[in-house]
């Protein structure tokens, strides 16, 4: 039997409520981000949970800023174990272990950033419809999914309702100053590029992804999520064919049943069959273990 999602923390703490995540403020310089079971897709939280993807989250994201902490600096102090949980300033019951992060509190930059290995999703799109990504004029001929000839930094704004808008890097640089913007293209590529080449050795492709930065004092550091399938675009190399749209490691089970449900955007949304969950769920843990080689902890 799958263990219950969950779809609500109440901490003894004032919270806030993102999409997927429940964060609370430690009130001495540190956040308590709690990943949930919740699931979104088309800009929506859906009112069914897909059970331990919350974990999936919170571990691959903690696996991922230890790789990369001796080069890019970020905001992971620790995952919350029950080795760990007595530490903390407020009670965290045990079914919100493994799931919660201790980081540093940022300064949000309220940007997208965003790193494309191949033309995929809005890119693709876009290239099909302009012959462009981003305003970026590229070459003839590239087919869906193909890997792209180098790697684009293709920032968007973080939009408070509906959908980001991509911004173009003279806008980047007005919003964040120039020296900020190139560091937040520079760590976004090498971020990106490492993270390929490690999934790749995994039978991962890591066709794109989205960061997120913030300020702690003078420091630019990486914040919120990191590599996780909500993030990014995780397809298997096996299989793999340009020319096409790819079968990948998230919650497209879920889009694909939205989809076909005959549900219209803006109406609220149905509640997700078990079987879809349950597909949802397993791919989800899959690829934590593909990864990282270990299955997910109990
Ligand atoms: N170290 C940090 N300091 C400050 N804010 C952070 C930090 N890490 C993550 N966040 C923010 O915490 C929230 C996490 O929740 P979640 O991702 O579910 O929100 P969301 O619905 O996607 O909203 P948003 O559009 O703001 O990302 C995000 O708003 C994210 O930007
Ligand atoms: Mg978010």
């Amino acid at each position: 039997m799958t263990a219950a999602a969950l779809l609500e923390t109440n901490l003894d703490l004032p919270r806030h409520q993102g999409k997927v995540r429940d964060t609370y403020d430690l009130g001495d310089g540190r956040l308590l981000i709690v990943a949930t079971d919740r699931v979104s897709a088309l800009d929506v939280v859906l009112p069914t949970g897909i059970p331990r993807k919350g974990e999936v989250l919170a571990r691959l994201s903690a696996w991922w800023f230890n790789r990369i902490k001796e080069v890019i600096p970020n905001h992971f102090l620790s995952l919350v174990e029950a080795s760990n949980a007595h530490e903390l300033p407020v009670e965290v019951p045990p079914e919100l272990y493994g799931r919660s992060m201790v980081v540093r509190k940022a300064d949000r930059i309220d940007v997208e950033c965003i790193a494309r290995g191949y033309l995929a999703g809005s890119a693709w799109k876009e290239y099909r419809d302009t012959g462009q990504i981003g305003g970026l004029p590229l070459g003839e001929g590239l087919r869906e999914s193909e890997k792209l000839p180098e790697t684009l930094f293709t920032p968007t704004n973080k939009a408070e309702e509906g959908h980001d808008e991509p911004m173009r890097y003279s806008e980047l640089e007005a919003l964040v100053g120039d020296d900020a913007a190139n560091i937040l293209k520079l760590r976004t590529l090498a971020i990106y590029t490492y993270a390929h080449t490690v999934a790749a050795e995994r039978g991962i492709i890591i066709a794109d992804t989205k960061l997120e930065f913030g300020r702690v004092g003078e420091e630019i550091i990486l914040i919120d999520e990191a590599l996780t399938p909500d993030s990014s675009r995780f397809w298997p190399v096996k299989g793999y064919e340009p020319g096409r749209p790819q079968a990948s490691y998230d919650k497209q089970p879920i889009r694909d049943w939205l989809a076909s449900s005959g549900w219209t955007e803006g109406t609220p949304p149905p509640e997700i069959p078990d079987e879809i969950v349950a597909a949802t769920s397993e791919r989800y843990r899959e690829v934590y273990s593909l990864l990282t080689g270990e299955a997910l902890p109990e």
